[in-house]
C-alpha cells in the first residue's frame, strides 16, 4: 500500500506559541503518546533564543530524554543558526531543520536576518550538520503568502529551494506559514517544485487558518508528495507571523489518507489520547475538523464492546 510519512510537529510548532507554560515532563509524555499512536517522526523542540521563544527554553533537557526513552523515534529539532546547531548536537539531536523564509521581512521578523544572510546562515548550518553526521531538513517558509509582503513569487520559492538542496538538505519542507494557500496554488507550486526536487525529498507543512488544510494536503498527495508535517489537535503557529493559526491536524490528515487507501501507520483512536492530553495541558478544547466525529465513533465502539462483555 502507498504510504504517507507524517512528522508530528505539535511538540515544537504546537507548543512554541502557547500562553500556558508546559513542563519538560509533559512534553515528553505528549511525545510518548504520539509514538504510542504509531507516529514515527516528530519535531520535538527548537534550539532558538529563549528570549524569543520561552516555551522552547528546555530544548537541551528534552532531547536527551526523548532519545533515551524513544530511541527508534525519528526526532528532529529546529535550529535557526550555527549556535542552535551547536546546542542541538551537544544535546544529542540526530536531525535538524533550518528555517528560511522566502521574503526579506519574514526573515527579519522571525530570525533577525535579511533574506541573503538567512540563506547563507541556513547553508552554513546545513553544511556543518552534515559534517557532524546529522540528518537535515530545510523549511522554505511563507512559500505561498507572506503576512508582510503579500503573495510570494514562485521564482523565489524555487530559487531558495534549489539553494537549500544544493547545500545538502535531505528534505525540503514547503511551508504555508499563515495558512493562506488554496489547493490550486498547492498543485501549481508543487508542480514547479517537483521538477527540481526528488519527490522523496519534498515535504509540505500546512497551517489551517482558512480550513483549507485537508484540501491542500489532498492537492499535495495528487502532486505526488508523500511527506507531511501535521500537528496533533491542530495546535501551532509561528509567534512572528501575524495571522498564523494552528497546523493541519494530524488526525484530519490520517483520516483523509487512510480513507483514501493510503497507509500512515497511525492509530486514530490512540491519537485521540494525545489530543485529550494536549487539552489537559493547554486547558482548552482542541482537535481538528474530524475530532468530534472520531470521538463519537470511539465512544460508540466502546459502548458496543461493553454491551458485548456484559451480554
Ligand atoms: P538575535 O538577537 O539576532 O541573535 O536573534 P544574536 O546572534 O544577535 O544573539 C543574541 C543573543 O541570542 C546572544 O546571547 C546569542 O548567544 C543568543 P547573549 O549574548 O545576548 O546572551 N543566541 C541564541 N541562544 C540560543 N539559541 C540560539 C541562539 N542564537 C543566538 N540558536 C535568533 C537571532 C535567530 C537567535 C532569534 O531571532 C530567534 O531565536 N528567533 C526564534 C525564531 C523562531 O523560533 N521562530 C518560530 C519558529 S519558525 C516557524 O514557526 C515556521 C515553521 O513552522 C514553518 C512555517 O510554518 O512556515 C518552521
Ligand atoms: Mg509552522
Amino acid at each position: 500500500m502507498d504510504t504517507v510519512h507524517i512528522t508530528d510537529v505539535a511538540p515544537r510548532d504546537g507548543l512554541q506559541n502557547q500562553k500556558i507554560a508546559v513542563s519538560t515532563d509533559a512534553k515528553l509524555h505528549l511525545i510518548e503518546l504520539l509514538a504510542a499512536a504509531g507516529v514515527r517522526s516528530v519535531e520535538a523542540t527548537s534550539f532558538v533564543s529563549p528570549k524569543a521563544v520561552p516555551q522552547m527554553a528546555d530544548a537541551a533537557e528534552l532531547v536527551p530524554r526523548v532519545r533515551a526513552v524513544l530511541p527508534q523515534l525519528r526526532t528532529s529539532v529546529l535550529v535557526p543558526n550555527l549556535k542552535g546547531l551547536e546546542r542541538a548536537f551537544a544535546a544529542g539531536a540526530e536531525e535538524i531543520a533550518v528555517v528560511l523564509s522566502a521574503t526579506e521581512t519574514m526573515n527579519r521578523k522571525n530570525i533577525n536576518m535579511g533574506l541573503e544572510q538567512a540563506t547563507e546562515v541556513s547553508e552554513q548550518t546545513l553544511h556543518e550538520a552534515h559534517r557532524l553526521g546529522l540528518r537535515t531538513r530545510a523549511y522554505v517558509a511563507v512559500a505561498f503568502d507572506c503576512p508582510f509582503e503579500g503573495e510570494t513569487p514562485v521564482s523565489e520559492v524555487t530559487r531558495l529551494t534549489e539553494r537549500m538542496l544544493a547545500a545538502g538538505a535531505g528534505e525540503i519542507v514547503i511551508a504555508d506559514t499563515i495558512g493562506s494557500a488554496s489547493p490550486g496554488q498547492v498543485r501549481d507550486r508543487l508542480g514547479a517544485l517537483r521538477e527540481r526536487v526528488p519527490l522523496d525529498q519534498l515535504a509540505v507543512h500546512f497551517h489551517d487558518t482558512r480550513g483549507m488544510g485537508v484540501a491542500n494536503a489532498w492537492a499535495a498527495l495528487e502532486a505526488g508528495v508523500r511527506r507531511f508535517d501535521a500537528s496533533v489537535g491542530g495546535i501551532g503557529g509561528c509567534p512572528f507571523a501575524p495571522g498564523a493559526a494552528g497546523n493541519l491536524a494530524t488526525e484530519d490528515l490520517v483520516l483523509m489518507a487512510e480513507r483514501s487507501g493510503l497507509s500512515t501507520g497511525i492509530s486514530l483512536d490512540s491519537l485521540l489520547d494525545a489530543v485529550a492530553y494536549a487539552e489537559t495541558l493547554l486547558q482548552r478544547s482542541l482537535g481538528g475538523r474530524s475530532s468530534a466525529w472520531l470521538r463519537m465513533q470511539r465512544a460508540k465502539r466502546e459502548q458496543e464492546q461493553a454491551a458485548l462483555a456484559t451480554a
